[in-house]
């Protein structure tokens, strides 16, 4: 009689296990990744395809700016514009503030005319000096920004922050919510009044 309780016990054990087992999906390893090709093999693998804006520059739509004072991206074509050399930069050409009025372009914002360095120098006593003041901790140098004639060399490789947007699904999703303090800020930057703000330029 125990024998046969135990007996019917360990059956409806075994019975719940194996249900429960049949009820967990197994997933294959090949499939883990987000691609849906094997993942021990590169022979299928081919990166998203991908298509730059083919509109010519004075013909493209701009694109809402991904975030406050984010760079913005590059609408047009830009073929034939690369590389940025010392002697050749296209996009200066149609951006400076002296053309690009003219022909619609937005004009290259007051940050990129602005020097946001102190003049650092190491004096004879060992000190270093910021803007010609001797400083202990050179953090405690506050120095915000001097207004340039030219464009800063900081700003001359425009494509080390504009990129061309490249349209492609991607996955996953990118779910990210931008939330401007002004509505106009979706299109136009003022980074340099942000920076400013309460603040002396030195001149
Ligand atoms: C032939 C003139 C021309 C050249 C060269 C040119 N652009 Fe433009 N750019 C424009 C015009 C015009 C617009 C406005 C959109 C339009 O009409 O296509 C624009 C728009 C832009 C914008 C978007 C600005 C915004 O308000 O969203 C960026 C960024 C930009 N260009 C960067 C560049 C960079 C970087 C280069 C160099 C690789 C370059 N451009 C070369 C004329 C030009
Ligand atoms: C070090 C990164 C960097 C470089 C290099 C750079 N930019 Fe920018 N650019 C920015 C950022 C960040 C903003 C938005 C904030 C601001 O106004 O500075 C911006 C804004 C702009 C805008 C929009 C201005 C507006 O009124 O909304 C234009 C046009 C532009 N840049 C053109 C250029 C061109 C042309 C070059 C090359 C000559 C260049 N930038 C080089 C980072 C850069």
């Amino acid at each position: 009689m125990k024998l046969t309780k135990i007996t019917l016990g360990f059956f409806t054990a075994a019975t719940i296990l194996i249900i429960g087992c049949s009820a967990t999906q197994t997933i294959s390893e090949e499939s883990l990744g987000i691609r849906k090709t094997s993942l021990y093999s590169e022979n299928d693998a081919f990166p998203v395809k991908t298509e730059y804006i083919k509109k010519a520059a004075g013909e493209s739509k701009l694109i809402e700016r991904a975030f406050e004072n984010a760079p913005p991206m590059i609408p047009h074509n830009v073929e034939g514009m690369y590389p940025i050399t010392t002697n050749n930069n296209a996009c200066t050409g149609c951006h400076l503030p002296a053309v690009a009025e003219a022909i619609n372009a937005t004009v290259i914002p007051q940050s990129h005319f602005t020097n946001f360095r102190p003049d650092t120098s190491l004096a004879k006593n060992g000190k270093i000096a910021k803007e010609g003041k001797a400083v202990t901790n050179t953090s405690d140098f506050k120095v915000i920004g001097k207004p340039l004639t030219k464009l800063s060399g900081t700003r001359f490789n425009c494509t080390q922050c504009h990129v061309p947007q490249s349209m492609t699904s991607s996955a996953p999703k990118n779910e990210f919510e931008v939330k401007f303090r002004a509505v106009e800020h979706n299109k136009k930057s003022n980074l340099i009044d942000n920076i400013n703000e309460g603040v002396d330029t030195i001149n």
